[in-house]
């Protein structure tokens, strides 16, 4: 009986170690305290309000976002009241879920001619009104179609979508010197295609040449309006990026034949690139927060070499990458998670506190089993 009752208390000093040992591993690593949870984020942000919040519900609808992000949290600090985008796309034909349930209008695109046959499909299970079509296929590292094909294409996949009332974006060309010939030509091809608004993409330096472009494609199509889901200043200076969003945001807003329009984009720093709206940690930079409207409620450090600098998900840039569902919640600094219980730390604290427990441990136990 006292063996089991010694050998008892040894167990509970043993336990009183392992979760000594978890605290102190959780507050040596600097990063977990610096890292809320999404419902303490959330609580948060409700409880306090934000100070330098919009007006609630007061939403910019032309503003959206071009979600390039890495993780699904990186969505957390746009899903807020004082945020003002109003819709949002990631070049893939379906929400993953964290963007399905953040209260942004989702806006599905047929990227390429990958999986086109399951594209009304898809639009329809999520009862969107809106699509865009074709990425850039004037450019051989995205959609590069041919603009016979992808007329042809687009009469046999997405035109079957206006019986339904959706609203169909036309194909998205880049404003490198191949562009505009190949919109000629799609048109040229498509002559009973039904497009409502014209998308279009522009990266450059300074804003007298985006507003060129812009009037250039207004004037080519003036019957069609037009979305910018592609754009920004390509410059290494950060206060010439930051004037340039605040001027281009303005005179968008104002334009009337300008629907909507999309900063690129929403992503986390990369190299020699300027105009990502996140910082290292996820929490919105200073584009970020003028862009949105919005204040970092949110922020989600991860070091770990296989998601160092820039990753696009669910198939941007990278059409052929699985759909992803899943990320690592956190990651140390090694790269390898950090274990929940850990026993016998090698810290000098726990090895001190354990061979004390260890030696209370077999003390105790000694004096039971003497004094019986
Ligand atoms: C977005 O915010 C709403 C509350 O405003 C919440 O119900 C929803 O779960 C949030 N979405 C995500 C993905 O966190
Ligand atoms: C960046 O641009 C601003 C405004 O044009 C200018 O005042 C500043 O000197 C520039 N900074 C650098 C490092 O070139
Ligand atoms: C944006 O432009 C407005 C009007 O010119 C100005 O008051 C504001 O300071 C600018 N904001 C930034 C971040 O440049």
């Amino acid at each position: 009986m006292p063996v089991t009752v010694g050998v008892a208390v040894a167990i509970l000093y043993f336990l009183s170690i392992f979760s000594f040992d978890h605290g102190c591993m959780a507050s040596t690593t600097p990063s977990a305290t610096e890292r809320p949870t999404r419902t303490s984020a959330a609580r948060t942000s409700s409880a306090t309000g934000t100070p330098t919040a919009a007006v609630a519900g007061r939403k910019n609808p032309k503003r959206g976002l071009a979600f390039a992000a890495e993780l699904p949290g990186d969505i957390l600090n746009v899903n807020q009241t004082a945020s003002v985008i109003s819709w949002q796309y990631d070049w893939a034909n379906l929400p993953p879920a964290y963007l399905a349930t953040s209260n942004i209008k989702y806006i599905p695109m047929q990227w390429g001619s990958g999986s086109i046959d399951r594209f009304v499909d898809a639009v329809r299970a999520q009862g969107a009104d809106t699509i865009l079509a074709f990425n850039e296929p004037d450019f051989v590292n995205e959609a590069n179609m041919d603009p016979t094909e992808a007329a042809r294409l687009w009469m046999a996949y997405i035109e079957p979508l206006k019986q339904y009332g959706v609203r169909l974006g036309g194909p998205a060309v880049t404003a490198a010197g191949t562009g505009r010939p190949w919109l000629q030509q799609f048109f040229a091809a498509c002559g009973e295609c039904s497009i409502d608004f014209l998308p279009i993409h522009w990266y450059g330096v300074g804003t007298s040449g985006f507003y060129d472009y812009l009037w250039t494609i207004h004037n080519e199509y003036p019957r069609l309006p037009v979305w910018v889901t592609e754009y920004a200043d390509t410059s290494d200076n950060e206060t010439e990026v930051l004037s340039f969003m605040n001027e281009t945001m303005r005179y968008m807003d104002d334009l009337e034949w300008i629907e909507r329009y999309a900063w690129f984009g929403l992503f986390r720093p990369k190299s020699g690139v300027h105009y990502n709206l996140l910082r290292e940690d996820g929490g919105l930079n200073a584009l970020g927060e003028l862009y949105t409207g919005a204040k970092t409620v949110y922020t989600q450090y991860i070091k770990d070499t296989t998601f160092e600098g820039y990753k696009t998900v669910d198939g941007a840039d990278i059409p052929n990458q699985p759909l992803v569902t899943s990320w690592p919640v956190y990651m140390t600094a090694s790269g390898a998670r950090p274990s929940r219980w850990v026993i016998l730390g090698t810290d000098t604290p726990s090895l001190v506190i354990s061979l004390v427990a260890i030696s209370i441990g077999s003390l105790m136990s000694g004096v039971y089993w003497t004094v019986w």
